[in-house]
């Protein structure tokens, strides 16, 4: 090490040495100080004064969420901060532990498959801007998040983070929360880059598909979050795509994200994501977090010299076997996420906790809270005469923002559905309230002590006690689901099946037995079987949404906000109904997983067909289908129209289509528009998502709805020429209320 670090401080010096020093301007400002000064001038002037050394540290962390800033030069560390639902609790410096700051509690924002089910980048951008203004009120330079991965299994424990599975919906919706979380001068960090679609064995399986499933499918949603939402980083995914692992993947990383899509931001790994300095350092790497690396075993304190990017890469370059072209490029890409951020003198101040946060959250979450089914209309509760709720089920008392995963928060309030139901209903009905059933008992996250749920009954003894109080009640809310905990919505591990945990079903079953009356409120970020659907009233997708939780799933069952949400995946009834299960290696190869590899290949077989475009494919009956929500209201569509039935390969064409409420409530309908390659040379799903319109109506009130479509929205990969491809011929628009309520369809031609 002797010999290393004289030949390290010799490089210093003659690297110092050459450091040129332009004057001052009159502003008295160097130009890398000069918020006046163009953004890229600002970057190789700060570059250009900067030694390898320092170079060097700006490009790996200096803590578990911070990099190293130039204090020579006055240039600020980067503060990065979990997570995509609200801002990440302080914690100690080099452990994942939280630090027990009393100012870091945050706004939980509903999770974000409720804000895709929202299908209002309205909601979006409200999104953005309220997570933005907690970010910035806290000082954090790069907010990590949002995700975007496609929902191609409801296994995966971290779907609840990520917008459903149709890349149109996703793309869509992404784009207003990258935009204006950036207001604030926080950093978007987009992520899993790419094709972190399960969390078993998330730091060894090694995608591979075909580039249409890569080009159609995976990748639009980030490219959408760079092209239009001028995301200013992107997180590298643990796994491997073909072979290599994606934080240092240069057809993921260079390639595609800087040649195809023009990104021109930093590449920041996820913690942990990196496994070798040449790699890392010719794969489009910018910014190393989280390493364990072999000259460190885990754990080891202050490892962050050893960084696969710090002091093995300085040596590499000592010893002339890296030269400093790289280098200068990741630093390039780190300085300008800092002069976007740390040094943006333009940046607002921010706020936490504020009133319009907390209303943010709940106005989303009642966007996004999905009627699944209402029979006999027994929502909105009507309580002329009625005196008497039961809630039942354990998640009507559970914290849901904490547990998870890295999108855990500490949460200045949250208010539990059933203390939402007791501030709605309790001035006019007894609210009784039985555990139902008892998942187990976390007794801390991230060093912190979670709430004691602690029941000791037994399972008949918890539904003899529901029973008993469902038996008598004027309605019964049940309140269940899946929670945070391993192996149900949470990192680093998937489900085991679609079923509810902890005997819900049978204990559902035996309240429908009492009484008819009976709601479902499902807490999840992820589809489950639902055996007894078919003896319950009512069911609502109540999502993880956050802070104000029990004062949204109150607005809904009250009628104080009419349900508007459409589902953003698919309900399938079996699993076997899912394309990665059906064709897919879900978890991986079976042959390496028996043999136990090190590293998994798992080939999406599936190819295109995900979600509703399998379902469609597969002729299969889902529980819900995808887009599927329903109303307190009805909405009838007239015939659609088209300005012409034929368009050119520049051309569009124009639809319109009335919808009219035909109910005695206001009421906010999507309409969404699928279209059909009646012929094509390559295998296509029956009809693809391409666009969607959120309309409020009045009663009786009728709106016209207009799609432009053209050759873009006609188009599929095909991988055999690497280019986008709208062949000419014969097309189906279909009008729908979802993927599998159609009213109304038009053909139309696509010609030379
Ligand atoms: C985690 C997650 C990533 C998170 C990061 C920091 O492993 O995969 O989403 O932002 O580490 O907590």
């Amino acid at each position: 090490m002797k010999l290393f670090s004289s030949m390290a401080a010799a490089l210093v010096l003659m690297s110092a040495a050459a450091v040129s020093v332009s004057a001052r301007p009159s502003s008295g400002l160097l130009p890398y100080q000069d918020s006046a000064l163009p953004l890229e001038e600002r970057v190789s002037d700060a570059l250009s004064r900067m030694t390898t050394a320092e170079k060097i540290a700006i490009i790996h962390a200096q803590s578990k969420f911070s990099s190293a800033g130039v204090p020579r030069l006055g240039i600020p560390e980067l503060w990065c901060t979990d997570g995509p639902h609200g801002i990440r609790p302080e914690v100690l410096w080099d452990e994942w532990n939280q630090a027990g700051w009393t100012n870091d509690s945050c706004t939980a924002f509903p999770a974000l498959t409720c804000l895709a089910a929202t299908w209002n980048p309205e909601m979006a951008a409200l999104y953005g801007k309220s997570i933005g203004e907690e970010a910035r009120y806290r000082e954090k330079d790069v907010l990590l998040g949002p995700g975007v991965n496609i929902y191609r299994t409801p296994l995966n424990g971290r779907n609840f983070e990520y917008m459903g599975e149709d890349p149109f919906l996703a793309s869509v919706m992404v784009v207003p929360y990258v935009r204006e979380l950036q207001k604030n001068g926080v950093a978007a960090c987009v992520k899993h880059y790419a094709l972190n679609n399960q969390e078993s064995r998330r730091h060894t399986t090694d995608v591979d598909l075909s580039d249409r499933a890569l080009y159609e499918i995976y990748l639009p949603a980030f490219r959408a979050a760079v092209q239009d939402g001028g995301a200013w980083s992107v997180m590298a995914s643990y796994n491997l795509y073909k072979g290599r692992h994606a934080c240092q993947n240069s057809r993921l990383l260079k390639d595609i994200l800087r040649d195809e899509w023009g990104f021109d931001g930093a590449v920041i790994s996820d913690w942990g994501g990196v496994h070798d300095t040449g790699q890392a350092v010719t794969g489009g790497l910018d910014l190393e977090f989280g390493s364990w690396t072999n000259g460190l075993s885990e754990g080891k304190k202050n490892a962050y010299d050893s960084y696969y990017l710090a002091d093995p890469y300085l040596k590499l370059i000592a010893e002339g076997k890296a030269d400093t072209k790289e280098l200068d490029a990741k630093a390039a890409n780190v300085l300008r996420l800092m002069f976007r951020t740390a040094m943006n003198t333009d940046k607002p101040f921010g706020s936490l906790n504020s009133p319009e946060h907390v209303a943010a959250a709940r106005r989303i979450a009642g966007e996004g809270i999905v009627l699944l089914k209402n029979d006999r209309g027994v929502l909105p509760l009507d309580m002329r005469g009625k005196k008497k709720i039961a809630v039942i089920g354990e998640n009507a008392i559970k914290p849901m923002t904490v547990g998870g995963g890295s999108s855990s928060l500490k949460v200045r309030e949250e208010v539990s559905p059933l203390e939402g139901l007791r501030r709605r209903f309790g001035k006019e009905a007894d609210i009784v309230y039985a555990r139902g059933y008892v998942g187990e008992q976390l007794k801390e996250h991230d060093g912190m002590a979670l709430l004691d749920l602690t029941d000791s009954r037994t399972e008949s003894e918890l539904t003899a006690e529901a029973v008993s109080v469902a038996r008598d009640a004027d309605y019964v809310i049940f309140i269940g689901g899946l929670n945070k905990n391993p192996h149900q919505d949470c990192e680093d591990t998937d489900r085991a099946g679609l079923g509810l945990p902890y005997g819900q079903d049978r204990l559902i079953a035996e309240l429908a037995k009492v009484n008819p009356d009976i709601i479902v409120v499902n807490i999840s970020g992820n589809a489950v079987a639902m055996p007894w659907v078919g003896d319950v009233a009512a069911v609502l997708q109540g999502w993880y949404i956050g802070s104000e939780a029990g004062n949204a799933i109150a607005d809904i069952i009250s009628g104080d906000v009419v349900p508007s949400g459409k589902l953003p995946f698919t309900f399938p009834a079996r699993l076997e109904d899912v394309g990665a299960h059906a064709l897919g290696e879900y978890p991986g190869n079976a042959e390496a997983l028996k043999l136990g590899a090190d590293t998994v290949p798992e080939y999406y077989s599936e190819d295109i067909f995900v979600g509703y475009r399998y379902a469609d494919k597969a002729r299969t009956a889902p529980l819900f289908p995808f887009g599927h929500g329903l109303s307190y209201t009805t909405f009838a569509y007239g015939k659609p129209e088209a300005d012409s039935r034929q368009l050119g390969a520049d051309g569009s064409i124009t639809f319109s289509v009335k919808v009219k409420n035909t109910g005695r409530t206001a009421g906010k309908e999507t309409v969404q528009l699928y279209i059909a390659d009646k012929k094509s040379s390559l295998p296509r799903p029956p009809k693809e998502l391409k666009g969607f319109r959120k309309i409020e109506l009045a009663p009786g009130e009728e709106k016209v709805v207009t799609f432009t479509v053209g050759k873009d929205e006609l188009s599929y990969y095909d991988d055999s020429k690497h280019a986008w491809v709208a062949e000419p011929g014969t097309f189906e628009a279909l009008f729908g209320s979802s993927s599998r309520d159609i009213r109304g369809s038009l053909t139309f031609r696509l010609v030379d």
